[in-house]
């Protein structure tokens, strides 16, 4: 499975070219799944269908559509965290756990996880039926905390698996001094492979790592959308930024909705973003003229700039 999130400033016609892309890939005899991210969907509409989070056939093609529902995910992530919650502690059962749920959705950073756990998934999971997935993603600044989440989850694991192994110590200590079972006479496990939440959070580290070790491979590419214009230069530098700092492959610029008016433009702007993408496979998109819901069919093949080997 080869993967590329199209990403840039809200507007610059990352939906469109990832419809144009899962398109033409299914063109070429590819089996696709294009998905997207993007709370704000707008897939469906290019292609002029319903889409849902189940992931659904275009026409006779072997090309799939799929929006991700993210609030749907945030709640599948929130059921589980409160299930191992439950299953962890037995003295959460005494709480009123659904209470907590409520609330807990409009949380600050659940829409990231919800993010994550699809993004597992995909990769783990319904990614692999596919030669290529396509994901259209949701504005900078989400998209950024999405793609860093992997790293980020993957500290806070390391740091937490230090501070189990600490409590799984001090009770072997405890059971040194004073036998196996604690006061009820129920066993506590010290040992790692016995202890529920070191297997959980073993767990855990095992799929973010490869995730992350997906993301950062030569199978996915993070394909940077720009227009020539000033303000999404800047969000593209922020991007590029982002992608560096986080080790992720960067290897296609699309220079999308060029005319012989900002050809000039389009060309400094270039010059600029390779400057800092010295290797990447650069690509102009003409400006359409023809209607906008049917813009994923385009006389410019985007695919060889793709950046994954077929
Ligand atoms: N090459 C192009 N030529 C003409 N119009 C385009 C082109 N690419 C995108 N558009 C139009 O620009 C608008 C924004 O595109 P969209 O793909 O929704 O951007 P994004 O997903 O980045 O927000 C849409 O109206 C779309 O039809
Ligand atoms: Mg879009």
């Amino acid at each position: 499975m080869k993967s590329v999130f199209f990403t840039g400033k809200g507007g610059v016609g990352k939906s469109s070219l990832s419809a144009a892309a899962g398109w033409q890939l299914a063109e070429k005899g590819k089996r696709v799944l294009v998905t997207s991210f993007d709370p704000a969907h707008n897939l469906g509409d290019i292609f002029g269908e319903k889409l849902s989070h189940a992931i659904r056939r275009y026409k006779k093609t072997s090309l799939f559509l799929q929006e991700t529902d993210l609030e749907q995910s945030a709640k599948a992530y929130l059921k589980s965290s409160m299930g191992v919650l439950e299953e962890v502690y037995s003295y959460t059962k005494a709480f009123n756990m659904d209470k907590y749920f409520k609330i807990l959705r409009y949380s600050p950073g659940v829409e990231e996880y919800a993010a994550l756990v699809a993004m597992e998934h995909l990769f783990r999971e319904e990614g692999k039926k596919f030669d290529y997935t396509v994901i259209d993603t949701p504005p900078t600044g989400l998209t950024l905390r999405i793609l860093a989440l992997p790293k980020v989850t993957l500290a806070w694991l390391e740091r937490l698996v230090e501070i189990r192994r600490e409590i799984l110590d001090k009770r072997h200590t405890i059971h040194l001094i004073t036998g196996k079972y604690d006061e009820k006479g129920t066993k506590l496990p010290y040992s790692e492979e016995e202890d529920t939440v070191m297997r959980k959070l073993k767990e855990m580290q095992n799929r973010y790592e490869k995730v992350l070790s997906y993301l950062t491979s030569e199978d996915n590419n993070i394909a940077l959308v720009c227009n020539p214009d000033f303000l999404s230069l800047r969000e593209s530098q922020r991007l590029l930024t982002g992608a560096k700092e986080l080790g992720l492959p960067m290897r296609t610029l699309f220079l999308n909705k060029v005319e012989d008016q900002n050809e000039d433009i389009a060309k400094r702007v270039e010059e600029i973003l390779t400057t800092d993408l010295p290797n990447a496979s650069v690509k102009r998109v003409p400006l359409l003229r023809h209607d906008a819901p049917a813009c994923y069919i385009m006389d410019t093949d985007i695919t060889d700039a793709l950046g994954l080997s077929p």
